[in-house]
């Protein structure tokens, strides 16, 4: 690290900022950073500041369990699993917003070398998933944001510290969901061509990340979407829909195989695949275990399974919101993501495999 103090002591005007920088990143476990890209399950505020987006959080009954009671745009009623995988690293929470950052020049210079969130609710890994800030968006975002960060810092400091930073990526589920409104009754032949595109349009971004300098991935894969309370809802049975399971296994054991592919191929990458699929089937299968008692109905929404209308200002909503598995219909409650955090990121190979979270934060480089 002194490379960077004596570094950054020629910018007097950061200086206070950066100095009390670096307490954090000391007790951070020497992560410096931690870079997040995906969806909603990731998003902490980023659809807030796009004028045209529908996928939003930022309003009530959202944030009922954050600090303050406070909507931040996380789909949430308090954390989500990013932050809790962001405070086992040693961070206080997610990193902020790129949106929320992008205009304040201190700011810009203190949170590339801290972290951003780039994620944007409703995207996926194919850039005609969703119409917020796609995949290919957000690693342009990360680009430019590396490049403001050698311009005070040289290529290769900027490369140590971003080969001991931790990139989270949550994201899939939405491609598959798009899918689905398209061809809900795929054979196995157009199933398969599905996931080969998709995992091939994954492998080039986690490419372009690598070659931008990222070399720990920390990825959370797909949950078993077509049991969420809106899918449920859709079922004459009200039971899961099985196509959505199906695809987003199917994803899974492609990532899979193709992050090995990539260690083998792309030195001194390393990466853990947390499970958040695994996570959610277990809390369905045995919830009582673990203090979870509904994992059907969302806490807070309306109509059937409360997944046929989103979590509005208007909804109800629950008031025993640790026992609940869905805080809305689509996304866990913050009791449920607390439980992937802790699961991905310390837990045995069916959460997080090949080495879990904290194995991968302990991997030299
Ligand atoms: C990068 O730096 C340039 C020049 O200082 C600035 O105009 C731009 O907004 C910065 N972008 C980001 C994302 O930090
Ligand atoms: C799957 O569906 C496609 C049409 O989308 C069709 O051409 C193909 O023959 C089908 N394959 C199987 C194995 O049924
Ligand atoms: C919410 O309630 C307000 C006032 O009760 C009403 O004007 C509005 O249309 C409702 N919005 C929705 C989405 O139901």
């Amino acid at each position: 690290m002194a490379f960077l103090l004596t570094k950054l002591a020629s910018l007097p005007s950061v200086l206070c900022l950066l100095t009390f920088l670096f307490w954090e990143v000391a007790g951070a476990d020497g992560v410096p950073a931690i870079y997040v890209f995906g969806d909603s399950t990731a998003d902490v505020g980023n659809n807030n500041y796009l004028p045209g987006s529908t996928a939003k959080a930022n309003f009530p009954h959202n944030g009922v369990d954050f600090p303050a009671k406070r909507p931040t745009g996380r789909f949430s009623n308090g954390y989500n699993g990013i932050d809790f995988l962001a405070m086992h690293i040693g961070f206080k929470r997610s990193p902020p917003p790129f949106l929320s950052i992008a205009s304040k020049i201190h700011h810009r210079i203190v949170s590339g070398i801290k972290g951003v969130n780039f994620a944007s609710g409703g995207s996926g890994i194919l850039d005609s998933t969703g119409d917020t800030m796609s995949t290919t968006n957000q690693i342009e975002n990360f680009a430019t944001v590396r490049s403001n960060m050698t311009s005070h810092l040289s290529e290769m400091q900027a490369d140590q510290l971003l080969s001991k930073s931790i990139f989270i990526i949550s994201t899939g589920g939405n491609d598959i969901f798009d899918y689905f409104l398209q061809n809900n009754a795929p054979n196995v032949t157009e199933k398969e061509k599905f996931i080969t595109t998709l995992v091939s349009t994954y492998k080039y971004h986690l490419e372009k990340l690598y070659n931008l300098g990222a070399r720990k991935f920390g990825m959370v894969d797909v949950p078993p979407i077509g049991c969420c309370p809106f899918p449920r809802s859709l079922s004459p049975t009200g039971g899961c829909l099985d196509v959505l399971n199906e695809l987003s296994l199917q994803f899974n054991k492609a990532t899979m195989a193709l992050m090995h592919e990539l260690s083998l191929t792309l030195k001194g990458m390393k990466y853990s695949i947390g499970s958040s699929n695994a996570v959610v089937s277990n809390i369905i299968r045995s919830p009582a275990t673990i203090g979870i008692k509904e994992t059907k109905t969302a806490c807070c929404g309306g109509g059937k399974f409360n997944g046929e209308l989103s979590c509005t200002p208007n909804a109800s909503f629950c008031s025993e919101r640790n026992r609940y598995l869905f805080w809305d219909k689509l996304h866990p409650t913050h009791a449920a993501s607390k439980l992937a955090g802790l699961a991905i990121y310390g837990g045995s190979p069916e959460f997080a495999s090949p080495i879990n979270f904290k194995q991968l934060v302990e991997e030299d480089d």
